[in-house]
């Protein structure tokens, strides 16, 4: 149980540059893959495939990929802010706002302009050198019996991230979630590069690499008490 929980506790998001030089090993992605594979998912359905692509070229053609900001994310994405490292750990929840430009860390701006202004940005800033990516692909034709929206599916693909992350870190790898790929531009411009039919949905793509530099960011939970209730909410 210790050694599980200390793979818990270690498991994070690796947003610093990877060695682009450093393949990831095939062994080490089967075992991934062989993680994602035992991962819960409702009724069994194991509604999703995993797109490995770790071709140079290809890499390269995909960060040359551009995306937009979007006014939605930049609003939502402020309320999750904290200014400093003492007001994110009393907040127990959210990110350091330093991770972000100045301007996108104001709730109370005007999101449409700041956007609007942004510029267009190619995924290889996303990338950062990463010498894998990792595409989980929603299957939208594998639904969940009697699950509204298939909320079931899309938390069976939360387990498969879960297990995958886990074994990444188990195995010394960084990984770090990219939900940019799963913008509706994006996800066209990776079909016609990569070919996977139109029922497979990119859920979120993982980098995946050797990091060059230690994480050094602050990582924050609520404490136990805040969210664990006892025989009746509230206790
Ligand atoms: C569904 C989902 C989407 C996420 N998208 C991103 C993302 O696009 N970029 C990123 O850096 N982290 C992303 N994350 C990582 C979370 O921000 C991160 O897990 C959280 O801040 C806690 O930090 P930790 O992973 O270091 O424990 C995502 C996580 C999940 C579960």
């Amino acid at each position: 149980m210790q050694n599980l929980l200390d793979l818990i506790h270690e498991r994070h998001s690796a947003r610093m540059p990877y060695d682009s030089r450093r393949p990831v090993p095939q062994p080490a992605l089967d075992q991934i893959a062989e993680a994602a594979s035992w991962a819960p998912t409702a009724h069994n359905m194991q509604n999703f495939d995993i797109l490995a692509v770790d071709d140079p070229n290809a890499l390269q053609a995909i960060g040359a990929i551009e995306t937009r900001t979007s006014p939605v994310f930049l609003r939502e994405n402020a309320r999750q802010l904290s200014a400093s490292p003492e007001a994110l750990r009393k907040r127990g929840t959210g990110v350091i706002a330093s991770m972000f430009p100045p301007a996108w860390r104001d709730p109370d701006a005007d999101f449409e302009a700041i956007a609007a202004a942004e510029p267009v940005v190619p995924l290889s800033h996303s990338l950062q050198g990463a010498p894998c990516l990792l595409l989980v692909l929603y299957d939208a034709d594998k639904r969940a019996p009697a699950s509204e929206g298939d909320v079931l599916g899309f938390i069976s693909l939360g387990c498969v991230m879960q297990n995958m992350w886990l074994a990444a870190q188990s195995l010394g790898l960084g990984l770090q979630i990219l939900s940019v790929f799963s913008s509706d531009t994006v996800e066209a411009a990776m079909r016609r590069m990569l070919g996977f039919p139109a029922h497979l949905k990119i859920a979120y793509a993982c980098r995946l690499g050797y990091p060059v530099e230690p994480h050094d960011y602050v990582r924050v939970r609520r404490p136990r008490d805040a969210f664990v209730h006892h025989n009746r909410y509230g206790r």
